[in-house]
């Protein structure tokens, strides 16, 4: 996502500062400190992007602690303002490279991982830097809970067939898996789009979704 530098980043980050997630001195995610002890449930969202997905399943899960992450500070900033301004109480943000992902979330903690347009990076050489590329599938397998599901959607048909592929082979069982989600009435009932999604369904892209387990 390219966009120009934003003005005054740093303070704007401090004004919604309280919306991080804690991280102990070493980095590793602290949840209780993050959302004290009354949630069951944990949901990650990886490649937040300006953040109307997390916002909206976290006000729709109020149960549900959900943490999102982005590796772009600036695009970071403008999901965190969106959370602040709705003052959504079980959202917290994380601005890392999901590369050190499990360095910083613990072991076996979610219940959910929504990947939503993930960069397709369609040239062979930068295939490692996909999020469903094996080494981070390899990641996930440590985060998610025992009957966790991954829940990934693309409009990019090479990404999604590449995909495929490597849940597979990194030994996910997949289900739902669908090449037009607008158009399934099921698994669009509980849809929730993001920022992208409305972009590229409004130019007439498909939206490829699959889920995964282990
Ligand atoms: C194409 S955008 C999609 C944004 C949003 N999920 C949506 O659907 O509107 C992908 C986002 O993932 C983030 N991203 C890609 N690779 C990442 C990584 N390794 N670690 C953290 N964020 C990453 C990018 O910075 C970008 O904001």
């Amino acid at each position: 996502m390219r966009m120009r530098p934003k003005k005054h980043r740093e303070e704007r980050i401090s004004a919604v500062e309280e919306r991080f997630a804690v991280f102990d001195d070493e980095n590793r995610l602290l949840p209780g400190e993050t959302f004290g002890d009354g949630f069951q449930k944990m949901y990650y969202e990886f490649g937040c992007g300006k953040g109307a997905f997390c916002c909206a399943l976290a006000q729709r899960e109020p149960d549900a602690a959900v943490i999102a992450v982005e590796r772009v500070r600036d695009v970071l900033l403008m999901a965190m303002e969106k959370a602040a301004a709705a003052d959504i109480p079980n959202l917290r943000f994380a601005n890392f490279d999901l590369e050190h992902v499990t360095e910083i979330m613990p072991e076996h903690s979610a219940d959910a991982i929504f990947l939503n347009f993930s960069d397709p990076w369609p040239r062979k050489r930068h295939a490692k830097r996909r999020l469903t590329a094996p080494a981070f599938l390899e990641r996930y397998k440590l985060l998610l809970k025992d009957g966790g599901r991954i829940y990934f959607k693309t409009d990019n048909a090479g990404l999604f067939e590449y995909s495929l592929e490597t849940f597979a082979q990194c030994g996910y069982k997949v289900s739902n898996v669908c090449r037009d989600l607008h158009a399934d009435e099921v698994l669009s009932a509980n849809n929730i789009e993001t920022e992208y999604e409305k972009n590229f369904s409004a130019k007439g892209f498909k939206i490829n979704y699959l889920e995964a387990s282990l």
